[in-house]
């Protein structure tokens, strides 16, 4: 969060599954291309916030299943967790504000009774969080029962409680001042605080669990095209009319890109949909673009989806600095120029493969006249390290310090140090 020392110019708090993760695209193209843009653009003045319903050790998995970017604020467990950083530091605050009128011991007791609800998996049962499930055509009247249960509790004890459904069939009960909007305007009040009220807030989602997002004062939303009938009802009952919220046409990511559009949020042209950057214009070039745009090569090149051609290679290393060096986080240095030209043995080794390249947590900080210092990881997703049950496996990020200067002629230049 201290990243920033102004106001976020975006702050996109995103639901991950069927949202920011489209389950159904073993290609993961949507969630690809939100990455390429927001690494591009965004990265540098923006905060990226995902908001699950998984717990800590489901979201660890889903981020080694699919091609995911870190982001900057992660809330679990239906807003029941916020963490900060790569080292997701807990918001003890947070813990404080969810420990008001909750006895988790009554709510597994009284929900104990109710034979229609099956209990979670252990790792989905979370200090501020109890989890069920239930059929869908059993909900209304299980959840009407138990809302009648915790009201008794709520004149005589301790105890105040929020039930919510998602996805046709879960079922979780939280404090009542927790869940995902709640946790949002917790942030949102932090912020404003500090004086970084982030500039615009576009809120996506697909569920029963993301509604609450959509009726935060002042934000942009968005439901995924693919979005649940329980978050379109709530919607319709709640929120019909509002400007601010669309139901884009486009699923998962690839909506989330369409509201930064509709909304007028900023650029909203992903780097992977250009495939002539030579006829991409100047004003947009910026060391992360530069640095996307370089592994997006990379990545086109070991797929065979760019031609063989010794020009292209050569124009790759037309727009480097010839004393270039490339620092691997063991230290080891490579010229840049070496490495590109050493591509020449990789042409096509990905091809028909699963194979995927990424750039992640893209930071630069100008070190001089034409100079940046740009730090990065960078990730792979490759299907050679396919696991017997038939999953894709992320390789371990690849940390590079590189300092390129992006020039005022024509080419933009790029200039690599170790130090
Ligand atoms: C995620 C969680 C689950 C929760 C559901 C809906 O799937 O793993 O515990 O019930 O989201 O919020
Ligand atoms: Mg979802």
């Amino acid at each position: 969060m201290d990243r920033l020392n102004a106001p976020a110019r975006l702050m996109i708090v995103s639901d991950l599954d069927h949202t920011m993760v489209d389950h159904h695209d073993p290609e993961n193209m949507s969630l690809l291309r939100f990455n390429a843009l927001w690494e591009a653009r965004y990265r540098h003045d923006s905060l990226l916030v995902f908001s699950t319903g998984r717990s800590p050790t489901l979201y660890k998995q889903l981020r080694k299943e699919k091609p995911m970017l870190t982001p900057d604020i992660t809330i679990m467990s239906v807003g029941t967790e916020i963490t900060y950083g790569t080292s997701m530091v807990p918001d003890d605050g947070w813990v404080e504000v969810l420990n008001h009128k909750w006895d988790r011991n009554i709510v597994t007791e009284e929900a104990s009774k109710f034979s229609e609800l099956i209990l979670q998996s252990e790792t989905e049962q979370r200090p501020h969080k109890v989890s069920f499930y239930v059929d869908k055509d059993k909900a209304r009247n299980v959840i009407k029962a138990l809302s009648e249960i915790f009201a008794k509790h709520r004149g005589e004890l301790q105890l105040d409680v929020k039930i919510i459904y998602s996805g046709g069939m879960d079922l979780d009960i939280l404090p009542q001042g927790a869940g995902k909007g709640q946790a949002l305007a917790y942030l949102h009040k932090k912020f404003k605080a500090e004086g970084k009220l982030p500039t615009n807030t576009l809120v996506c989602g697909d569920s029963g669990n993301d509604a609450e997002l959509f009726s935060i004062p002042d934000v942009h939303g968005v439901m995924v095209s693919n979005a649940q009938e329980e978050l379109l009802q709530w919607h319709a009952e709640n929120a019909k009319g509002n400007p601010k919220i669309i139901h884009a046409t486009e699923r998962c990511a690839a909506g989330i890109i369409q509201a930064i559009g509709h909304f007028n949020l900023g650029p909203n042209t992903s780097p992977r949909d250009i495939t002539n950057f030579s006829d991409s214009e100047l004003e947009n070039v910026s060391a992360s673009s530069e640095i996307v745009k370089f592994f997006l090569f990379y990545e086109r090149w070991r797929r065979a989806e760019v031609e063989n051609c010794e020009i292209y290679l050569a124009s790759v290393k037309a727009d480097c600095d010839a004393s270039g060096i490339l620092v691997h986080p063991s230290g080891a240095e490579l010229p840049l120029c070496g490495a590109i030209t050493g591509m020449r043995n990789y042409y096509g080794d990905k091809q028909g493969q699963q194979f995927r390249v990424w750039v992640d947590r893209v930071l630069s900080t100008q070190t001089g006249l034409d100079t940046w210092l740009v730090k990065f990881n960078k990730w792979e997703l490759s299907d050679q390290h396919m696991p017997s049950h038939g999953c894709c496996k992320q390789d371990e990020p690849l940390e590079l310090d590189l300092l390129r200067r992006v020039t005022n002629t024509s080419k933009a230049t790029v200039m690599l140090y170790s130090n």
